[in-house]
């Protein structure tokens, strides 16, 4: 199992982006998880290409994109092409995971299955050992700060016993508390971005992992 942290920016502050991903490379971040989102398979609208690609310009932090957005296939390539380290996409589209998997295989990057709270791991069966990781969302992906759904982070030992054992992230509303129980479930990188942002981020990095 690996103990990793992965602050998302989504509750940065914008405005001063590059100081804030310097803060989180000195407070021990392992991974910068940046979450795009299009307004259409989520409801809320963030950031695409144009901007992780300057965000590779100040950070030699692995860069993990979570797309959340109805035609990944269509951009999985502009992303890879940047130089990021891990990409993942939304299983729900029920399509395009094949696709997509082709892609990153051709760049030196980490493929990874992302599925809500509400979809059944049932539906991973037959495709999830193409994945490098699978990223558990416990939250309604879309915005930070919201409520940890529990019911989700059980998928983690219902994922190890379907035989996978790729990496396993967790996403959404996590604090220290609940990332321990995670690690005890199982979890190798545990996403956060309200807990670290409105905490001392060195210390909150530090009790998550
Ligand atoms: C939600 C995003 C998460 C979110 C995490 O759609 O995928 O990465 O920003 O933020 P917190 O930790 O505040 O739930
Ligand atoms: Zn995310």
């Amino acid at each position: 199992m690996k103990n990793l942290v992965a602050p998302s920016i989504l509750s940065a502050d914008f405005s001063h982006l590059e100081n804030d991903i310097n803060k989180l490379k000195y407070s021990g971040a392992d991974i910068l998880h940046i979450d795009v989102m299009d307004g259409h398979f989520v409801p809320n609208i963030t950031i695409g290409p144009v901007v992780v690609k300057d965000i590779r310009k100040v950070t030699d932090l692995p860069i993990d994109c979570h797309l959340m957005i109805s035609n990944p296939e269509m951009y999985f390539e502009d992303f890879l092409e940047i130089g990021i380290q891990y990409i993942s996409m939304h299983i729900e589209l029920n399509r395009s995971v094949k696709k997509c998997y082709e892609i990153v295989k051709r760049y030196k990057a980490k493929f990874g299955i992302a599925i809500n709270p509400e979809t059944k791991t049932d539906k991973l069966k037959g495709i999830i050992d193409i994945a490098d990781y699978i990223l558990i969302m416990t939250v309604h992906p879309g915005f930070s700060g919201q409520a940890f759904i529990k019911e989700a982070s059980l998928k983690i030992p219902v994922i190890r016993n379907m035989g996978y054992n790729g990496l396993i992230e967790v996403d959404g509303g996590i604090n220290a508390e609940i990332a321990k129980e995670l690690r005890k479930l199982g979890a190798d990188i545990i996403v956060s971005g309200s807990y670290i942002f409105r905490n001392n981020i060195k210390e909150a990095i530090k009790m998550l992992r």
